[in-house]
């Protein structure tokens, strides 16, 4: 979910809506808005887009202060009713909020026996406990730190009372908030895209604070009351790098950004001798482990999965690859000097979050590989390497992808050289050649738009294929074709098909297959005969020097290592058109949320 707030002198709707429109990436389900006027709270609420709310907000509503919400469900299902602003009984207080209460049936129980919900979600708690607590103490600010610390679990929240136009009060516990710093107004955001408009000043808030956000101040506090002093920071993003442009959609921009990345990468990776350069105690970290372990989660996690590929085989370091949320509660056997790597886009994802928080307990090390350095993972961690992949909006990721691909395989030459291992691959000039192959690939799309039509326009499932590292690209092929697509699609190790899925295969199912690595060409090409001979209406994507006659796309040849920065930019691609010949919504597919604050 996504969290907005304004207090100033201007109207606030606008600001509400731009900035909700920009969070819509944290969830879509449903949305609303509450607003502050002499005649009191306004609030405005709808099932679905932000789109849907800007017909829903009456336009003579004018107010100089507000909060505003998305959701993705967690508690409770997309309705008018749950969703945010929630108010208490009497209407008092309002509040939005994005994480989740996970003592929110403790606290109906031990303090709110005699209140009325009218919602499924965890968040009415939070305003329910504050009439009470405010109905003893008579003091809002008093009221709202002791509600705070009786919440248990993740939020940020933006909490008005009715009867006081000058105060947004603020609290954050693991899920992200900003407060952005104006001359006559603040605001408050979950992330600093929301409001850039407005400012490029911002106040990171700590766990377990709360906030008095008024015009012309912002107050921090622990939750005993204490102050806390904090110099604000300015926000590196352009506005422009927010906006599709002339781009249908924000995913079709971000496939065709991935060569720039890849430039940017190779530029802020590189000295001014054109020597690799990375910091020294990352260096340190990586050669004084005896084990790397991968954590990350969905695209990330596949991203992951090559990065390994890279460590073990450049580098000579054990590594392994987990999903967060499993590791989290099932922790494997460590080995004795672990080094952490925390591979995510966003650098907010709670299943992530909660294993950094376990293994610092334990007092490990940790990396975080990210495309928002000032995130939560990027802070908690010892080290944190950048992506310079820009904004990422669509909800289907593409470029954080490729990026993370990119450094991590920096980071396993780095390894290897620091290790005097002798290697005969330079990682810019590969990088380089990649970042043309990729150019070249996004110029086709022409061609790979008629594949899309040809495999993908009426199925209901397909399959993927590949071995060694095409394996993993694979994995992240069928995740974009599903996510966007609901193309019911799986990605296989071309081996493994045939102990038991192949029963699948049936006369026209779609089997992608992909082919760049010379050792294994052969053994996957008798993967492709064994479903085209039950039925399957195969696709092969080869590299170019191992192509044969009937292959449907060849890719530029890029080094065998590095292959999957190429192989992922048709299948990008195809998911893109199969979408979009699907009528489904490319950028925001159903049930999902880009920034996953939840575990
Ligand atoms: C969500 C998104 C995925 C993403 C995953 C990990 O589930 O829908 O696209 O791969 O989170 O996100 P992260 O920001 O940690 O890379």
């Amino acid at each position: 979910c996504g969290i907005v707030g304004y207090i100033g002198q201007n109207d606030t709707k606008e600001i509400l809506l731009n900035g909700l429109e920009k969070l819509e990436y944290r969830g879509y389900d449903s949305a609303g808005i509450a607003v502050l006027n002499d005649e009191g709270m306004n609030i405005f609420k709808v099932k679905g887009r932000i789109a849907a709310l800007q017909d829903r907000v009456d336009a003579s509503t004018h107010a100089t202060m507000g909060i505003g919400h998305t959701r993705w469900a967690t508690h409770g299902v997309p309705n008018v009713e749950n969703a945010h602003p929630h108010q208490s009984t009497s209407g008092r207080f309002t509040v939005v909020h994005n994480g989740v209460i996970e003592n929110y049936q403790d606290l109906k129980k031990s303090h709110l026996q005699d209140a009325n919900f009218v919602s499924e979600t965890d968040t009415e708690v939070i305003v329910q406990l504050m009439e009470k607590i405010f109905g003893e103490l008579e003091d809002t600010a008093e009221a709202f730190r002791q509600t705070v610390s009786l919440l248990k679990g993740s939020y940020a929240l933006g909490l008005i009372d009715r009867e006081d136009q000058d105060k947004i009060y603020v609290a954050k516990n693991k899920s992200p908030l900003l407060i952005g710093l104006g001359e006559g107004f603040n605001v408050i955001a979950s992330d600093a895209m929301a409001t850039l408009k407005v400012t490029d000043q911002y106040l990171e808030i700590h766990d377990k604070e709360v906030v008095l956000v008024n015009r012309n101040f912002v107050e921090i506090q622990k939750l005993d009351g204490t102050a806390v002093t904090r110099k604000p920071f300015t926000a590196q993003i352009d506005v422009s790098d927010t906006e599709k442009g002339t781009y249908p959609h924000f995913m079709l921009k971000e496939i065709d950004e991935q060569p720039f990345v890849m430039r940017r990468i190779i530029k802020e990776y590189q000295d001014e001798n054109n020597e690799l350069k990375l910091d020294g105690d990352i260096r340190a970290a990586m050669q004084a482990c005896d084990r790397v372990y991968i954590i990350a989660c969905g695209t990330s996690y596949h991203a992951g999965l090559v990065g390994k590929h890279f460590i073990e085989k450049i580098a000579n370091i054990p590594v392994e690859v987990h999903v967060a949320s499993e590791f989290s509660y099932n922790m494997p056997l460590l080995s004795e000097k672990p080094l952490f790597v925390f591979i995510s886009q966003s650098g907010e994802t709670a299943d992530s979050r909660s294993v950094l928080v376990r293994i610092k307990e334990k007092g490990y090390p940790a990396l975080t590989i990210t495309n928002v350095p000032g995130s939560t993972l990027s802070r908690e961690a010892n080290y944190t390497l950048n992506l310079y992949a820009g904004p990422e909006i669509a909800v289907a990721s593409t470029k954080a992808y490729t990026a993370q691909i990119a450094v991590l395989a920096i980071l396993a030459v780095d390894s290897a050289r620091a290790k005097g291992l002798s290697l005969d691959f330079d990682p810019m000039q590969e990088l380089a050649i990649a970042a043309n192959a990729m150019e070249i690939l996004t110029d086709q799309k022409d061609t790979i738009e008629e594949l899309a039509k040809n495999y993908l326009a009426t199925t209901r499932n397909a399959f993927f294929i590949g071995r060694s590292s095409d394996y993993y690209v694979c994995l992240e092929g069928s995740l974009k074709l599903k996510e966007i697509s609901y193309i019911q699609a799986e990605g296989f190790a071309g081996g493994e098909l045939k102990h038991g899925t192949i029963a699948l295969i049936e006369e026209g199912t779609p089997v992608i297959a992909l082919a760049t690595q010379e050792e294994v060409n052969y053994a996957i090409r008798s993967n492709v005969q064994e479903v085209v001979s039950r039925g399957a209406n195969a696709m092969v994507v080869s590299m170019r020097g191992l192509e044969q006659d009937d292959d449907a796309f060849v890719l530029p040849h890029v080094h065998e290592l590095l292959t999957p920065l190429a192989s992922v930019v048709p299948l990008q691609l195809l998911a893109y058109y199969a979408a979009l010949h699907r009528d489904c919504d490319v950028d925001k597919p159903r049930n999902l949320a880009k920034s996953v604050t939840v575990e």
